[in-house]
């Protein structure tokens, strides 16, 4: 059996999708993509810029006309890759707390999401990648040759989201974060635009109570046929 080129990795927010795509993609070399550092970009310039995260209009022209690029670590800092805005680096600034509270509505605007999707599907069939996000397997890359669906409760996110924080040295309670999540977690499944959801030949990891090794050890054995 050949080894699937194109694994989609979709599910919600903290579900682990990009600890063990990064690993999965490591060990078969292939490519590992997140595309919400894309949402996330687009998130952070238009707060950074001061621009009103409810005006669909100047939210969408500023997704259009921005240049994101992500790219192997330029700084030995734990990061997994770096992320460019327009030239600047701000792989840490989007994975503040301010982004992850607006980053949801920019992602449900569906001229954002068509922009990024032209660009991701570029990325995505050139084979060999594992892609991460929340529409992948459903509407980026449909014919993708391995769809994962990683999920897990909301309690359980916002912990592994709380513990991430902290071991940054942010501030975080974990009270906070959950009620975010659930916010995210609603917005994401409910927008008209792409909704976070399974797709209907996905294969559904549930991750809750696994370590990381565990769901790594499920995802391998999909990618080799096993349970497929
Ligand atoms: O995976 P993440 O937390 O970095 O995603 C940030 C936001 O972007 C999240 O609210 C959902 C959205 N997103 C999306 O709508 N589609 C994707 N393919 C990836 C992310």
């Amino acid at each position: 059996m050949t080894k699937p080129s194109t694994i989609s990795m979709d599910g919600p927010a903290a579900a682990g999708k990009s600890t063990i795509a990064e690993l999965l993609a490591e060990q078969l070399g292939y490519t590992y993509f997140d595309t919400g550092v894309m949402y996330r970009a687009v998130t952070w310039v238009a707060l950074e810029r001061g621009l009103d995260i409810a005006d669909e209009e100047t939210i969408t022209a500023l997704a259009e006309k921005i240049k994101i690029d992500v790219t192997r670590p330029t700084v030995d800092d734990g990061r997994q890759y770096t992320v460019y805005a327009d030239g600047t680096d701000v792989t840490w600034q989007i994975r503040r707390p301010e982004v992850d509270a607006n980053v949801s509505p920019v992602s449900a605007y569906p001229g954002v999401r068509a922009a990024l999707t032209v660009q991701q599907r570029r990325i995505g069939q050139r084979g060999r990648i594992v892609m991460v996000g929340r529409d992948i397997g459903t509407v980026v890359l449909p014919d993708a040759n391995l769809k994962i669906y990683l999920d897990a409760s909301v309690e359980e996110r916002a912990r592994r989201r709380y513990l991430e924080v902290r071991e940054r040295g942010q501030p975080a309670e974990y009270e906070e974060i959950l009620e975010t999540m659930r916010r995210r977690d609603k917005i994401d499944s409910e927008r008209e635009a792409a909704p976070l959801r399974p797709a209907d030949d996905a294969i559904i990891v549930d991750t809750d109570g696994l370590s990381i090794e565990q769901v790594l050890a499920k995802v391998e054995d999909l990618v080799r046929g096993k349970d497929r």
